[in-house]
This record gives structure tokens, sequence and C-alpha cells, in this order.
């Protein structure tokens, strides 16, 4: 079960990874908005945050922190996002809060990706949290076709448009012993935009927020 103090724990820790004159890249979802608030005390002490959601970006700005583009900042030494599984070599599901495509693009532009999760996301195999894929709109009928071929059971996440405008498979009865080639596999079907799989890209750092 998710826990609140663990993912408040978390998100503190993390603040030791931010540097005077920083430009910080923010991921998504209630762990991070944490994060947001114990950036908000150093705001004074960063340059500004790239948002990896429209939902992030609101919530940065209400708390006074710079919000700049992805194409301004150029690579960045630090990304901060939270995680909906994690296994012990540090592979990730993402996309519970549907922002996966880009905080993957933040991921991939970024030095060091520190994730920040509550003890109760830590999985031996990933794959019970259903993995979230990305799709363009007029594919999903076929990209679902073939995620039941690699052996997963798709369910459309109705009434859910990403802020890219695209729509959510969420892939349940996965098992996922191989998350690089899954991973893979999964980018070659045409129509989808992002599997929520964060494995060649996988996390640098987890903070996981343990009771001191
Ligand atoms: C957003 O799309 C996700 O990747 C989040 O990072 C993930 O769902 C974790 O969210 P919580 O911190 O709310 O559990």
């Amino acid at each position: 079960m998710a826990n609140e103090g663990g993912k408040r724990r978390a998100a503190r820790a993390a603040m030791r990874y931010v540097e005077p004159g920083m430009i910080v890249g923010v991921g998504t979802g209630s762990t991070v908005a944490y994060f947001i608030d114990a950036l908000a005390e150093r705001r004074g002490d960063i340059e500004a945050a790239v948002s990896s959601s429209e939902q992030s970006t609101r919530l940065l700005k209400a708390r006074g922190i710079d919000v700049i583009d992805l194409n301004a900042s150029g690579e960045l030494a630090l990304y901060v996002d939270g995680a909906d599984e994690c296994d012990p070599q540090r592979c990730l599901i993402k996309g519970g809060g549907a922002a996966l495509t880009r905080e993957k693009i933040i991921a991939a532009a970024s030095r060091q990706f520190v994730c920040i999760i509550d003890p109760s996301k830590r999985v031996d195999v990933l794959g019970k949290f259903p993995l979230p894929v990305e799709v363009i709109p007029m594919a999903r009928s076929h990209v679902a076709r073939q995620l039941v071929l690699l052996g997963g059971q798709p369910v459309w996440r109705d009434g859910v448009t990403t802020d890219n405008g695209n729509w959510i498979l969420d892939v349940h009865n996965l098992r996922i012993t191989d998350p690089v080639t899954l991973e893979s596999a999964i980018n070659q079907i045409v129509g989808v935009v992002t599997v929520g799989l964060f494995a060649a890209r996988r996390a640098d750092v987890v903070l996981t927020g343990e009771e001191p």
C-alpha cells in the first residue's frame, strides 16, 4: 500500500541532489508534488525547472518556480520523478498518471535520474502494475492486437487523453523478466508513442523513503 510518509521522505531526500544554479527536470505524480514543495523552499537557489506535464507545470508555477522549455535548457544535470513499480535493477514502470512520454523524454535528456518512491513500489519482477502504453488514437485497436500477441491484456484507459492528445492502453498480466527487450519490442509497434517501461534509460538512483 502506498504511504504518504514514505513519499514525503523520498522527495525530501532528493533535495540532496539539487545544486545551486541548476535547471531541474521535474516528473509528475503525488510523490513529485512533495518534491515540488521542497524545491519551492529553495526556489531562489535554482535557475528553473523543466516540467514533464501540464499538472506539474501548474504546481511549479503556483509555487513561484520558473518553468522553461526543454529545447531551451539543453541537457539537464538532474531529473527527479516517481514511478509505479521499481525492480532491483532500477528498471521502472511509469505512466500511471499518463505523463510517460514527456517523462521519458526528460529522463533521456538528463545526466542523472533520481527516482523517488515509497517502499511499496519495490517489486522483484515488474508487471503487477498494468504497463501503460501511449498510442496514437487511430492506432489503438491495432496496437492492442499486437500487445495481445506479446502476451498482455490491454485495456483502454477510457476517458483519458494525454497532454500530447493521445490515448493510453494499460497492459495487464505481464511478468516482465527482460524489461530492455520488451521495451524495445513494444516501441517497434506502429502507432505506439511511448511504452511506460523505463529500462534502456532506467533510474540511476532510487530513494525509497524508508522510516529512519
Ligand atoms: C506519471 O505518469 C507517472 O509516471 C508517475 O511518476 C507515477 O505514476 C508515480 O506517481 P505517484 O508518485 O503518484 O505514485
